[in-house]
This record gives C-alpha cells, sequence and structure tokens, in this order.
C-alpha cells in the first residue's frame, strides 16, 4: 500500500508551521522523522490532508545541558542523543534508553521528540521522560506552554495537544546527586519492541537508599512512574533488608504494571518479566550512583557546563545540514526534487506522497533498492542518506531533498572497491557476499550491504556477536544468517587488506 494523496508543507520557521497548523486543523499532521508517522500513511492507516514537514525548521536540532535538565530540540534523531557525550555526562539514562530504541537505520532519522509526542506506551524515551519528571515545551496559535510529562500523556497514543500545537522540545530532569540509573528490557530480537522494559533511578545518600522510582516499556497503557522509595529508603545496599527490599520492589511493580495479552506474550508473562527487571535493574542503579556522587561533586566545581551549552546533534544526515533556498517549497501536493543519488545530481517531479524508495526505483530506475514490508522492519529498501543508513520506505522523496543517497548500485564506486575477477567493481563488503555465499536469492542483499557499508566505517573490526547485532535490523527470508555473519567478518578483513595494499606502480 502507499500512502494517499496529502499536501506538503515545508515551513521553515515553528510560526509557518504553527500557522499551516491552524489551518490544517484536525485535517494536519506533523512529520518529524515519519518512522511511525509513515508506516501507518503507508498503510493506510491515516491519511491526512496536510503534513507539516519540520525537517527545514531552524532551530530544532539542539541538545542543551544545564543543571536541572537535559533540553532536546525536535528535529534531534535518537542517533544524535544517543552520540551526544554532553547529555551522556548529564543523565546517563538517555544512552542507557535510547540505544534499545529500534535499530541504528531507525534511530538515524526518528527523532526522540517524535517518539514522545506519538505517545506509545512501547517507546522507551516516553518512559524516560516520566521516570525523569520531564516537561514537554509546546507551541500554538495562543503562544508557548509547558507541559509536566504527568498531565502530557492521556491514553495509548493519546496526549493533551491541540491540532494545532507543536513540540518544540522535551527537557528530562537531572537528578540528584548520587543517583545511578539503569535500563534494561526484553526483546525478541535486539532494537525490536520491548516485551517489557524498565528504567531505574535510585538515589544513595551516607550508604542508604533515600529514594528510587522505576518506570516501565510495553506494560502499562500510559507512560508513568512508580515510587519505590516506601520499600527502598533507610535501606543499605549489599545487606539483607536490600535482598527483601529488591523482593518487596519486585512485588509492587507486580502489582502496578497493567499489561494486555497480544501474539508475542501473555499479560502474565510481561507482569513478571517487568517485576524481575525491576529487580536486576535496581543493584545496577546503584552501582552507577557512586559514579554519578562523584560527577555530579565535579560538576559543582564547574566540570560540567555552568548555564547553558548548546551542542548540534543532528550529524551529518541531519536536517540542521544547509538546504539550498531555490528548493525551498512551501506548499505542494507534488513538485521537483533535486537529490545527489551515487555522485550524480538527479530530479524529477514527482507526488509529494511519493515514497523515497519509489524514487528511486520506478523514476530514476535504480532498482537495485528492494521493497519488502513498507513499514521499516525488512530493511530491504536500507540506503545510505549522507552516509547514514535509513529506510528508504519511511522517508519520501520530497524529504530527500538536497541531500547525497548511495543505494546498493553505488557501492561498487565506492574508493574501496576493485574489480572482481567477473569483472565487476566491488566494495568490500559485495566482494565478502560473494566470497562467503552471503545470499540465496539476493532480495534482502542490497539492504545488508549498505548498512554494513556504514557499520563497518563505524566500527571496523566487529566481533561476531557484533555483527549479529549490526544485521539484526535487517530479515532475510531464505534465512542465510551464518553466512552473512561470516560476510560481515570478511568484509572487515578485505577493508583493511585494501586499505594497506601498496598503489599500483608503487611496488619494488
Ligand atoms: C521497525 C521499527 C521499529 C521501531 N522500534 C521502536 C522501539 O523499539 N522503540 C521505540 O520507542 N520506537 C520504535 N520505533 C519508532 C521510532 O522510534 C520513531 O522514530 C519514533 O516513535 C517517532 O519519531 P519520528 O520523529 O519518526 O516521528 P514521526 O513518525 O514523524 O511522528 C510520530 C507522531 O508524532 C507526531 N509528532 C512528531 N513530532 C512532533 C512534534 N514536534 N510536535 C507535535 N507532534 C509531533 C506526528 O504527527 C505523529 O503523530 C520503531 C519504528 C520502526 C519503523
Ligand atoms: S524496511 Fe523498507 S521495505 Fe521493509
Ligand atoms: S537471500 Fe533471499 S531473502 Fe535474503
Amino acid at each position: 500500500m502507499k500512502p494517499a494523496p496529502f499536501v506538503h508543507h515545508a515551513p521553515r520557521t515553528v510560526e509557518e508551521a504553527v500557522a499551516v497548523l491552524a489551518e490544517a486543523g484536525h485535517d494536519g499532521k506533523v512529520l518529524a522523522g515519519g518512522q511511525s508517522l509513515i508506516p501507518l500513511l503507508n498503510m493506510r492507516l491515516a491519511s491526512p490532508g496536510h503534513l507539516v514537514d519540520l525537517n527545514r525548521v531552524a532551530g530544532l536540532d539542539a541538545i542543551e545541558v544545564t543543571r536541572e535538565f537535559v533540553r532536546v530540540g525536535a528535529l534531534v534523531r535518537h542517533a544524535g542523543l544517543q552520540r551526544s557525550e554532553e547529555a551522556y555526562a548529564a543523565l546517563p539514562l538517555l544512552r542507557q534508553a535510547v540505544t534499545n530504541v529500534a535499530h541504528p537505520a531507525i534511530r538515524n532519522r526518528g527523532t526522540t521528540v517524535g517518539s514522545i509526542a506519538h505517545a506509545d506506551a512501547a517507546g522507551e524515551m516516553p518512559a524516560v521522560l516520566a521516570l525523569t519528571d520531564g516537561t514537554v515545551e509546546v507551541v500554538g496559535p495562543a503562544g508557548s506552554r509547558e507541559i509536566a510529562c504527568a498531565d502530557f500523556f492521556l491514553g495509548p497514543l493519546e496526549t493533551c495537544l491541540e491540532p494545532e500545537e507543536l513540540v518544540v522540545a522535551v527537557r528530562f530532569g537531572r537528578f540528584p546527586a548520587g543517583t545511578g540509573t539503569a535500563f534494561t528490557e526484553s526483546a525478541r530480537r535486539h532494537g525490536d519492541y520491548a516485551i517489557a522494559g524498565v528504567g531505574v533511578a535510585v538515589t544513595v545518600s551516607d550508604g542508604v537508599v533515600t529514594d528510587a522510582r522505576a518506570s516501565f516499556v510495553s506494560v502499562t497503557a500510559v507512560p508513568g512512574a512508580l515510587d519505590l522509595t516506601s520499600v527502598l529508603a533507610g535501606v543499605e545496599p549489599g545487606s539483607d533488608a536490600w535482598e527483601r527490599g529488591l523482593r518487596a520492589a519486585a512485588e509492587a511493580v507486580h502489582a502496578y504494571v497493567d499489561p494486555e495479552d497480544d501474539i508475542h506474550a501473555s499479560a502474565d508473562y510481561r507482569r513478571m518479566l517487568a517485576a524481575e527487571l525491576t529487580r536486576r535493574a535496581l543493584p545496577h542503579a546503584v552501582q552507577h550512583s557512586a559514579q554519578s556522587a562523584e560527577d555530579r561533586g565535579d560538576s559543582s566545581s564547574g566540570h560540567l557546563p555552568t548555564s547553558s551549552g548548546r551542542f548540534g546533534a543532528t550529524g551529518p544526515q541531519g536536517d540542521g545540514a544547509p538546504l539550498k533556498q531555490s528548493a525551498h517549497s512551501t506548499e505542494r501536493e507534488d513538485g521537483e526534487v533535486t537529490v545527489v543519488v551515487n555522485g550524480v545530481p538527479r530530479s524529477a517531479t514527482v507526488p509529494a506522497r511519493r515514497l523515497l524508495s519509489d524514487f528511486l526505483r520506478h523514476d530514476l530506475e535504480l532498482t537495485g533498492t528492494h521493497v519488502g514490508c513498507e513499514h521499516g522492519v525488512c530493511g530491504a529498501c536500507t540506503v545510505l542518506v549522507d552516509g547514514r543508513p535509513m529506510r528508504s520506505c519511511l522517508m519520501f522523496a520530497v524529504t530527500a531533498q538536497d541531500h547525497e543517497i548511495t543505494t546498493v548500485e553505488g557501492l561498487c564506486d565506492a574508493p574501496d572497491a576493485r574489480p572482481a575477477p567477473t569483472g565487476e567493481s566491488m566494495n568490500p563488503v559485495q566482494q565478502a557476499f560473494a566470497e562467503c555465499h552471503g545470499l540465496q536469492c539476493g532480495f534482502c542483499t542490497p539492504g545488508f550491504l549498505t548498512t554494513i557499508t556504514a557499520y563497518l566505517d563505524d566500527n571496523p573490526q566487529p566481533t561476531s556477536e557484533q555483527a549479529r547485532e549490526a544485521i539484526s535490523g535487517n530479515l532475510c527470508r531464505c534465512t542465510g544468517y551464518q553466512n552473512i555473519v561470516k560476510s560481515v567478518l570478511r568484509a572487515a578483513e578485505i577493508r583493511t587488506e585494501r586499505a594497506t595494499e601498496t598503489p599500483a606502480g608503487e611496488g619494488t
């Protein structure tokens, strides 16, 4: 299925965005990373007449750290938050949690604020907002307002946002000195939505617990926090009383959560899992609390920013990247898209609802990009956008404007591509797939090749376990995973060989 037609609006300022939303009313929808919204559009579970695309709005891509909070702008991608050392130093929980959100290709595009506005209690970041007593910053036609997390989430996928309002940022509250955090979850495959997950924060002072709380993933209808102070206060971690306290905390969680049955797990199993994960997470948080006490001690002597420090966090793929003014169109049902694909500027006139995957395949006739599920799960359509893997079925061609796309066809032009015995040029990953029989029918292969090519740039020498995790967001229907893992490891070797080889003509 493909999205129903809509009018695409590309405002440049928050004021413009709010004005369009006000005019569109219930027929308008905000588009941020699209990693939750576009699957719904593709499956026609939603069909708004107007999409207000935030990706060119200036000033929404910053992470700001103060003594009280970490403020995350509406265009900060999950991957940008995960990479931010400043956010990690201020609130380690953010990285502990965001690492569990989906697969890298989804995190490269999806935004943390979008995840909170989506209000899915199966999402990690709404749980983190609840655990940190966070605040949502909203702008609408009547001005701006701040909403406490406890008032923001109303029900499953439901918030108190009005249709004409925009979330410009969320603020995650920082914990006092001596607070340690941990985040853990159980999923069938790393990166899948959790069957159950928990985040905990424990404050230890003078050797005893003074405060403890937890929040949950996939086991409550609405993100919220459970105060565990009454069962753990005054207890010394490691003592017999601590063991009793952990059991009491698990019982409190068992009574608090309210999961539902689904095809992945029964409600009883999820309830038991949430309780057990909490029991296991609390000691980890205590371990981190000692570190936290030291860090916050440093901060008070000036090692952490004492006033707001601002960091761009979208990286090269981010929509903080400058866009050509000439390409700007504020409103269109169709229009000309200009992108650089495999090093070549390409343009075409397409409907706004044209998915990037279809644009590549049908308009540019680059059929190497395959389309499987069209809701982000299979990974067959993965391409590199400014060097980072993203799902081309979860982007519109118009949102790729002015970005650089590399498809599987472009991999053989990489600087480390070499002619294979068959005559074709192959990059190290392609060569490794050929050597290790990393493909059978080949349908999934383009997505694996782009994903692994980008992964090896970040981690050139993966272990076998890391190789498995690297491909966890890609499905092979022929189930040839063993040879694909071998291909990842062989590709790393070929990259090293090619990086150290003597250029032609320089040998003795
Ligand atoms: C295969 C797959 C696996 C996934 N796994 C997980 C997972 O394990 N955990 C998890 O948490 N998420 C998961 N996700 C969802 C992903 O994290 C999304 O990125 C995130 O939920 C939404 O962010 P977005 O920027 O893509 O929002 P969009 O999809 O653009 O928007 C989502 C909703 O929020 C609204 N919205 C977005 N931004 C704003 C704003 N600034 N103001 C007002 N409204 C706004 C939109 O109108 C829409 O209703 C997964 C997605 C896929 C495709
Ligand atoms: S992830 Fe895009 S087609 Fe499956
Ligand atoms: S090789 Fe056939 S789907 Fe993966």
